[in-house]
């Protein structure tokens, strides 16, 4: 049944991670492991191995044992103040509840991502491009949130027209220099625009030719470069390609690779260069390709500039979108066995997405939310139109077509504005939320903008006619979400708009959380 046909018919009516990462630095120093420190991370393990971290990133943990400045700053909607996010403990993680309590009340944006390799490679907004103007958007700051050995951490969710760079970097390589690099991505979160890139780029924010760029890429993005499957593909942003293997277009070497935290690693060299990957959450790197440059024009030599994109192409190419935890560039070529290394110390630091149950408001939970306005609307479910942004309510049965039932399924988030209160994510139309404008409901991209985290954010209650639960706009608290006449809004018990009818309005303002329709 189309979306048309149905409205027509609804009448519109660590220690862990220390064991493993000692071991790992005191087997490629080859020194007794009890003279290493208690607890070590990635970018000690690239130093024992000759290849220095020249830059890390992460807004999750530290990426050093003695690491213990800040992980990333955040600004705040209501003032427009910042705050810089620290750690619980040198050398551990994110100190998340400074971030809740800063921002209780009102959105923020992540403004930096600090460097902790000490180059001063902090990565902030980036400017426009040849493809795109700017400046581009910052990340919601809890969009991505997951736990870390147990410690609450957001990570940096990227919408597309979401970007950071920094173009005067410190010991990043150029030209045909070695260097190495790692990120951890969500495996599950990317799309087929350009370019949801993470690593070596251009300074001046311009295509500037074949072999310009050095970056991981993420998505299933087939415009250049696949691997086999349907994506999503870990490969290469050289510029003006994404390459999976020696040759364009497709090397079948190159797998599909979904997992919900992705270790993806690059590395290039004069005439060569690597690209692995693994499960972040446990197991070790697969090889996806090692050997020479690519068979095409312009990449051997390499042209490599030195600055560092974060979300986006070298030439601010800002369609793509995806999710970062953290990430390192070295200078120098890592060996495999130092990269084997750094993967122990990932799969030991004990990455979780807190919540990947169903049928509850927890974060990362799949619901479906059935209204309980009897008799009209019982098996009516809220569900995103297909035709436009509009969001109603539509009779769903297990016989209903598949498209109809990921139009009415969601992904509960933490709330954008406020995380004790959450947001809905479309299970289908991923990286679109649940918004309201003008009272409405709709369904789109978060803008980055501290009004759209506001209107997207609803505080769960005990329902208000008794039954069920009721969402609460979080700016607008005597409003709540809202079917009238098959459509859905946020709406007060009396007021000036014709939903804010006080006929129904407390069954219309009760709903059921059900287990996914898909
Ligand atoms: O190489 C793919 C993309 O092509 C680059 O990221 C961008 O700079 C160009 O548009």
């Amino acid at each position: 049944m189309t979306t048309r046909s149905w409205r027509s018919r609804a009448r519109r009516a660590l220690t862990a991670v220390g064991t493993t990462a000692v071991l790992a630095a005191g087997l490629l120093a080859g020194t007794a492991t009890t003279s290493q420190a208690a607890t070590q991370g990635p970018c000690d393990i690239y130093a024992a191995g000759s290849t220095p971290c020249v830059a890390a990133h992460s807004t999750t943990r530290a990426l050093y044992g003695a690491y213990g400045g800040p992980l990333y700053q955040v600004r705040r909607a209501s003032d427009g103040a910042t705050r810089d996010i620290g750690l619980l403990s040198t050398g551990g993680y994110a100190d998340a509840a400074a971030q809740d309590s800063f921002c209780a009340g009102t959105g923020c944006v992540i403004t930096v991502i600090y460097d902790q390799s000490g180059k001063g490679n902090h990565l902030t907004q980036a400017p426009g491009g040849g493809a795109a103007g700017g400046p581009d958007n910052l990340a919601n700051a809890f969009e991505a949130p997951v736990t870390v050995a147990g410690h609450r951490a957001y990570g940096v969710y990227v919408a597309p027209g979401t970007g950071y760079r920094n173009n005067r970097t410190n010991g990043i390589a150029t030209g045909d220099q070695p260097e190495g690099m790692y990120a951890i991505f969500d495996g599950t979160h990317f799309n087929g625009g350009c370019c949801f890139d993470y690593g070596n780029a251009e300074t001046n924010n311009l295509d500037t030719g074949n072999g310009h760029m050095e970056a991981l890429y993420f998505g299933d993005n087939r415009s250049w470069g696949s691997g086999s499957g349907n994506g999503p593909w870990v490969m290469a942003d050289l510029e003006n390609g994404l390459f999976s293997g020696v040759n364009r277009g497709s090397n079948a070497n190159d797998p599909s690779v979904d997992h919900r935290f992705l270790t993806a690693m690059l590395k290039g060299a004069p005439n060569r260069w690597a690209l692995r990957g693994g499960d972040a959450r446990s197991g070790g790197l697969s090889t996806f390709y090692s050997g020479v440059r690519p068979n095409a024009t312009g990449y051997d030599p390499m042209h490599k500039e030195g600055a560092i994109i974060l979300g986006i192409g070298g030439d601010n190419s800002k369609w793509a979108q995806g999710t970062f935890y953290e990430g390192v560039m070295t200078q120098g070529y890592p060996s495999d066995a130092t990269e084997n290394a750094v993967q122990a110390n990932i799969t030991a630091a004990g990455y979780d997405s807190g919540s990947s149950g169903t049928g509850t408001l927890t974060p990362g939970s799949r619901i479906s939310l059935r209204a309980t306005t009897a008799p009209c609307c019982t098996s009516h479910y809220l569900r995103h139109n297909d035709t436009d942004s509009k969001v109603v309510i539509s009779g769903t049965t297990s016989s209903s077509p598949a498209a109809d039932k990921a139009g009415a399924t969601w992904i509960v988030r933490a709330g954008l504005a406020n995380s004790s209160c959450l947001s809905f994510e479309s299970a289908d139309r991923p990286g679109r939320f649940l918004h309201h404008y003008d009272y409405e409901l709709y369904l789109d991209f978060d803008n980055g903008a501290g009004t759209f985290a506001q209107d997207a954010t609803f505080c769960p209650a005990r329902g208000n006619s008794g039954v069920g639960t009721s969402f609460q706009s979080a700016n607008f608290p005597a409003k709540y979400l809202r079917h009238y006449d098959y459509t859905a809004y946020i709406a007060g018990n009396g007021g000036s708009n014709r939903w804010d009818s006080s006929a129904s309005w407390a069954a219309d303002t009760s709903w059921l959380v059900a287990q996914p329709w898909g």
